[in-house]
């Protein structure tokens, strides 16, 4: 999975590495995954045009298909590296790996329609560069799915309420449907975050805000305004959002 680069045989494997991983035979964790297009540093990047422009609706589709492209493999990757999690852990996260790869067909359709194709700008691999071999499964669920796809719901409430403004175009239902299944993806995170950290005799409370500091330099810098609704409803705690929202004033003051 991890070798092809190919988008699309990427998708149609998903199913089968999932199964395939869960049956004892993982596949094997490349530094970074194979690429059919140019990576390159997000700060190389060509600028973005505006959202009521067809360009600027494909950048969109394109910048989001990378990071559910990244958050798919992400996923698999949790799946392959911990082998010891609970059972029911790794079967909802096998369910998520396949739900990322059906947002990941979803903006590539998205751009076809808008006659876009993928490649037409560079990627980059930020999201997987803020995991390592060397985290902890409590690390991992923080950093991708609390931290990295977390972040993705103060995004994306950003963008929903940028689009309203903007003529319903092919990008709309593809953007609700992603961030409302997205909420779920980090309830997930939430949820055994909280019972991993039981089953280790921890307390998520104190623990949260020490691995947070942590595992800091590992994570990229967010600055979007935190969305407390997306974020309640995606588990976390009200002492959870306010570190964050402290954290994030922090970042920005130094952006
Ligand atoms: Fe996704
Ligand atoms: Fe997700």
């Amino acid at each position: 999975m991890f070798q092809i680069a190919d988008v699309w045989e990427k998708i149609k494997k998903i199913d089968s590495a999932c199964e395939e991983t869960l049956a004892g035979r993982p596949p094997l964790i490349p530094e970074i995954p194979a690429r059919d297009i140019l990576v390159m540093i997000p700060e190389k990047h060509p600028d973005k045009k505006g959202l009521s422009y067809r360009e600027g609706q494909a950048r969109l589709l394109h910048d989001l298909a990378n990071i559910e492209l990244q958050a798919m493999e992400l996923a698999l990757r949790t799946l392959v590296e911990f082998p010891e999690a609970p059972a029911g852990f790794r079967e909802e996260l096998a369910a998520l790996t396949v739900s990322e790869s059906q947002h990941l067909r979803m903006c590539l359709q998205g751009l076809e329609k808008l006659e876009h194709a993928w490649g037409f700008w560079p990627i980059h691999t930020v999201l997987w560069r803020a995991v390592s071999s060397n985290d902890s499964l409590l690390d991992r669920i923080l950093i991708v799915h609390r931290y990295l796809e977390g972040s993705g719901l103060d995004a994306g409430d950003t963008l929903l309420r940028r689009l309203d403004a903007v003529a319903e175009s092919a990008i709309h239902p593809i953007l609700k449907t992603i961030f409302s299944e997205e909420v779920g993806h980090v309830e997930f995170g939430s949820r055994w975050y909280r019972e991993i950290c039981r089953m280790e005799g921890i307390d998520p409370q104190e623990d949260f805000p020490l691995r947070m500091q942590r595992l800091k330099s590992q994570l990229p810098k967010r600055i979007e305004k935190i969305c407390r609704p997306s974020r309640l409803r995606a588990g976390f705690t009200l002492s959870e959002i306010e570190f964050l929202e402290d954290w994030r004033e922090r970042s920005r003051q130094q952006h």
